[in-house]
């Protein structure tokens, strides 16, 4: 009964925070768990807040601490997270950043380019992480991170997830096949091998326009020059047209030997897919997409979410994620690209639409938020 009770009392001081993992928690996780609970019903976060901004009882948080430029169009953000972030993540995975900007908070997922424990070159006791933002024509929240985020900027945090992810052990032949910002999540596995001094037979076919754009340039090149086993192979296709895919038997003709992964623009992705379908060699590819691809657009409708009492008026290709995160909603979210099925809701009333087959769903049924609109008014149980 006491030792129950001392247990009750033990998992009440170190209940994590929302997005915190609870494995390889600290004594101050514990303190910021007491805390949290010691000001009820004041509202810990506002002291904390006061005290550090990165300090949270609710939510994930970390600091901008520079801001490098990539190319032209692209930069790498370094991030100090704030306390009960997960950095054990797996080579590959993505978090969510949600930026403050005029007063509404915006949600986006990014590869992390660093690897896991990585610690600042400058300040060995400092654990960070960084991403690579590469600023999409008319993209919204991509280029304010490119051209305006100013360093010191706290942003919020989801914690790393994802199943794009480096394997260990790594297998013996791997293929990488990145196009623009698809080098991200391969940037954050080829570092890890680099850290581990395992790079045993690793090909790297990225595609970028110019010379200019490719991001770490410089960097792939030094790997390149460093490692007997790895081959940074740039094509730029203002020169050369897109990598054609039946130049690998020529160029790597182990190519059905490698395990794979592509990340890059849908069509190219598309392309791969096929290639690898036909080839018979499904099973040895592993795909990330950065967009979803859509190919309908719901009526629109006045959407309420029921738990909060908001509702809000939206046209048919406006996400339900998004129009709750405009009307001040905590939706649930992940990849944001109907992947990982943690916006997945019940609609309690009416209509929605998956905007990626036209598929219509009605009350009673769950729906992924982050890839359906409203067909008609209807009414979410969020
Ligand atoms: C798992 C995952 C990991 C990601 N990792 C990275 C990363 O490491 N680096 C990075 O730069 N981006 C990454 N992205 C893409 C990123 O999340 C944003 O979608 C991207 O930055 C555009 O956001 P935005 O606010 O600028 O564009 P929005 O304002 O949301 O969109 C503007 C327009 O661009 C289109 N659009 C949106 N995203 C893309 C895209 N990726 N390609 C082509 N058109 C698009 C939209 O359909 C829209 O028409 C990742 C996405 C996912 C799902
Ligand atoms: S957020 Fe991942 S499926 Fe919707």
């Amino acid at each position: 009964m006491v030792s129950k009770s001392v247990q009750g009392i033990r998992a009440w001081l170190e209940a994590p925070v929302a997005e915190a993992k609870v494995a390889g928690r600290t004594r101050l996780d514990a303190l910021r768990g007491a805390a949290a609970r010691v000001t009820t019903p004041l509202l810990p976060d506002d002291y904390l807040h006061l005290v550090n901004p990165l300090w949270s009882a609710r939510e994930l948080r970390g600091r901008i601490v520079d801001v490098r430029k990539e190319t032209a169009d692209a930069v790498t953000l370094v991030i100090k997270p704030g306390w009960g972030f997960d950095f054990k993540f797996t080579p590959g995975q993505y978090i969510g950043i949600g930026v403050l900007i005029d007063g509404r908070w915006h949600w986006r997922s990014y590869s992390l380019t660093s690897p896991p424990d990585w610690t600042d070159p400058d300040n060995r006791a400092k654990r960070v992480i960084s991403i690579a933002v590469k600023a999409m024509p008319e993209g919204f929240l991509s280029s304010h991170l490119v051209n305006g985020v100013p360093e010191g900027t706290v942003v919020r945090l989801a914690a790393p997830q994802g199943g794009f992810v480096l394997p260990e052990p790594t297998p013996a032949k791997v293929l990488f096949l990145t196009a623009g910002s698809g080098v991200t999540p391969v940037m954050g596995m080829l570092r890890t091998m680099d850290r581990r001094a395992n790079m045993s037979d690793v090909v790297h076919i990225h595609s970028a326009r110019t010379a200019e754009d490719v991001m770490f340039r410089d960097e792939l090149a030094e790997l390149n020059e460093k490692y007997a086993g790895f081959t940074s192979h740039v094509n730029l296709t203002g020169d050369r047209g897109k990598f054609a895919l039946s130049t690998l038997d020529e160029l790597y003709p182990d190519w059905r030997e490698r395990q794979t992964w592509a990340c890059g623009p849908l069509e190219m992705l598309n392309d791969i897919e096929n290639h690898w379908t036909a080839a018979g060699l499904a099973e040895n590819l592993h795909i990330e997409r950065f967009e979803v691809e859509r190919s309908a657009v719901g009526e629109g409708g006045t959407v309420t979410f029921a738990r909060t009492g908001r509702s809000a008026r939206v046209d048919g290709a406006t996400t339900l994620m998004q129009a709750g995160e405009d009307a001040g909603v905590r939706m649930p979210f992940g990849c944001r690209m109907g992947i990982c099925q943690t916006c997945v809701v019940a609609i309690t009333d009416g209509h929605a639409r998956d905007l990626r087959n036209g598929m219509e769903h009605q009350a009673g049924e769950k729906i992924q938020t982050c890839i359906s609109a409203a067909a008609g008014d209807c009414t979410l149980d969020v």
